[in-house]
């Protein structure tokens, strides 16, 4: 699929990862970060926050440290990465017994950690953890709506009927629970949801809310949010991405064709939008100032446009494939390589407003989808999703 030279660039890359996550796996073998702090990871599993605020262990991105070291394990063979992610799984056995800590990203949580797990090691507990928690989600699907709550209430209010763009990456637990058991109950709520996302989050230009707000006694739409993005009707970008690949993923597991064609039309949008460097912004329809990035967006966009490259037809190939490299070689220019700092990608947006106005800094999931973006390129994936 590649050029010799992006075939080079992408080898000395997986070393510098590699070379990377040898040391700071040892240093933070005992954590689950989610960010740094003066260049050192955090820990969310000893923060100390349970109950109905999900934070602490029910933390939403707690599965990616995990994943990462599968994806680790898969690359190199060496079973110290087995080892921590082992533990980190282990860890999240808390939340269940929380339970109100926990909502629709389940599957953010247990599908890098524990079907990972089951589909390297086959582990028994990994399975019995997983099916409890494809259960978990497959127990917030809205009958009348034809969708899958997103949150438990929040602070300000009553959040029974949302739905949100994120939960196209926590459906594919739900596929993974029909195709590890047989009972088809678990795929049919998936692709109820993925159906209501493309006819109420799917704008006619490709471009995708974050939040719609749905009647949950008698269906249909009653609004729509911005969300983390700038505004409602605006497009934050970390959204776009759970959508196109989030629609790629489940293309991969139905063969359904709309899906892939969807996946197609975000991915037309998004890449229209592409800046010149190559840097994604933390909304398309932010204001010119302040110039927010977010380079989540940049890795997980990667992802899905690579997936789609492998879909379509030799024709259309490589207009995926470039653009994806695009991403990610800015990426790479943009990383700390260094051993000062635990992360390799640093410019993560959490949202445009407050509260969680947190701009430019490490997140988990970064490192994540850019390490799993260049291990497709390499052609030797694992494929977590
Ligand atoms: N799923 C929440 C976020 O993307 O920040």
């Amino acid at each position: 699929m590649l050029q010799n030279n992006d075939r080079n660039w992408v080898d000395s890359v997986i070393g510098k990862i590699t070379a990377k996550l040898d040391t700071v796996s040892e240093k933070s073998k005992h954590k689950i970060p989610y960010t740094t702090v003066n260049g050192t990871h955090d820990d969310k599993a000893t923060q100390n926050v349970s109950g109905f605020d999900a934070d602490g262990i029910c933390w939403w991105t707690n599965g990616f440290w995990g994943g990462m070291l599968w994806l680790m394990y898969h690359e190199t063979g060496n079973g110290k990465y087995k080892e921590i992610a082992n533990r980190s799984e282990e860890l999240l056995d808390k939340c269940f017994q929380d339970f109100y800590g926990l909502h629709h990203d389940v599957g953010f949580m247990w599908l890098p950690t524990s079907v990972a797990n089951y589909k390297v090691t086959k582990n028994p507990d990994s399975r019995k953890r997983a099916l409890h928690a494809a259960n978990l989600l497959a127990g917030r699907f809205n009958l009348a709506g034809g969708f899958i709550r997103a949150w438990n209430d929040l602070d300000e209010g009553d959040t029974r009927g949302w739905a949100i763009i994120d939960c196209m990456f926590n459906i594919p637990l739900l596929y993974w629970a029909t195709e590890e058991t047989g009972d088809p109950r678990f795929k049919q709520i998936a692709m109820r949801h993925a159906d209501t996302v493309m006819s109420s989050f799917v704008r006619p230009d490709g471009s995708v809310h974050h939040i719609v707000e749905f009647d949950p006694f008698n269906g249909g739409v009653v609004r729509t949010f911005g969300g983390q993005g700038y505004a409602d009707g605006s497009s934050w970008t970390r959204g776009q991405t759970w959508a196109l690949y989030g629609f790629m993923m489940s293309y991969i597991h139905t063969g359904k064709e709309e899906y892939l064609q969807t996946a197609k039309r975000i991915a037309h949008y998004f890449m229209a939008n592409i800046p010149e460097d190559g840097v994604i912004p933390l909304d398309f329809r932010q204001p010119a100032e302040p110039k927010l990035e977010d380079d989540t967006a940049a890795a997980i966009a990667a992802c899905g446009l690579i997936e789609i490259a492998k879909a379509v037809g030799e024709l259309e190939r490589e207009l995926y494939l470039n653009a994806a490299l695009k991403l990610l070689r800015a990426l790479d220019e943009r990383s700390d390589w260094s051993d000062e700092n635990d992360c390799i990608i640093q410019r993560g947006s959490e949202a445009y407003h407050k509260p969680r106005n947190q701009h430019h800094h490490a997140i988990i999931y970064g490192d994540y989808y850019f390490m799993e973006a260049m291990f497709k390129l390499k052609g030797n994936d694992l494929y977590l999703w």
